[in-house]
């Protein structure tokens, strides 16, 4: 298979396991579901859903969830990055925490799913580009 071939191979199963993850998540308290899944740079897929709780501030998103699946799975390096909702816009801890595993600055895929249509609108930015000036205890 062509590498290009490959390329879109891994991320539409990037997308898919982020849009199946989507349906997995416990939102009771905010019904607004997303799902997340992260590639690693060992080729790896996981996926992560937001997890709230009645203690609101617990609440799990579903871009961490996927980053700590994969961290505690032996998998650190991140490659790209799917983020699923009607409005896929990763908040600002997720962000830092993607950065934090990200040397190659990583494609990241938000796709905004309308609950309506079923509509997928795809942009692709980068981890670098959505945090400018990340925190980094080390001086480079
Ligand atoms: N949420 C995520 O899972 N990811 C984000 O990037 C933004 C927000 C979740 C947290 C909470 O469960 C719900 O969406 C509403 O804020």
């Amino acid at each position: 298979m062509s590498n290009l071939r490959a390329k879109k191979r891994a991320v539409e199963r990037l997308i898919e396991t982020a849009v199946q993850a989507q349906k997995r998540a416990y939102c009771p308290y905010s019904r607004y579901p997303v799902g997340a899944a992260v590639l690693t740079e060992t080729g790896r897929v996981f996926p992560g859903c937001n997890v709230e709780n009645a203690s609101y501030g617990l609440a799990m998103c579903a871009e961490r969830a996927a980053i700590y699946h994969a961290v505690a799975s032996g998998h650190d390096a991140l490659k790209a990055v799917c983020v699923v909702g009607t409005a896929a816009k990763p908040c600002g801890a997720c962000r830092q925490v993607m950065y934090e595993f990200s040397d190659k600055d990583p494609a990241l895929y938000l796709v905004a799913l309308s609950p309506a249509t079923g509509r997928r609108t795809v942009v692709k930015p980068t981890v670098f580009k959505l945090l400018p000036m990340a925190f980094e205890p080390l001086a480079s």
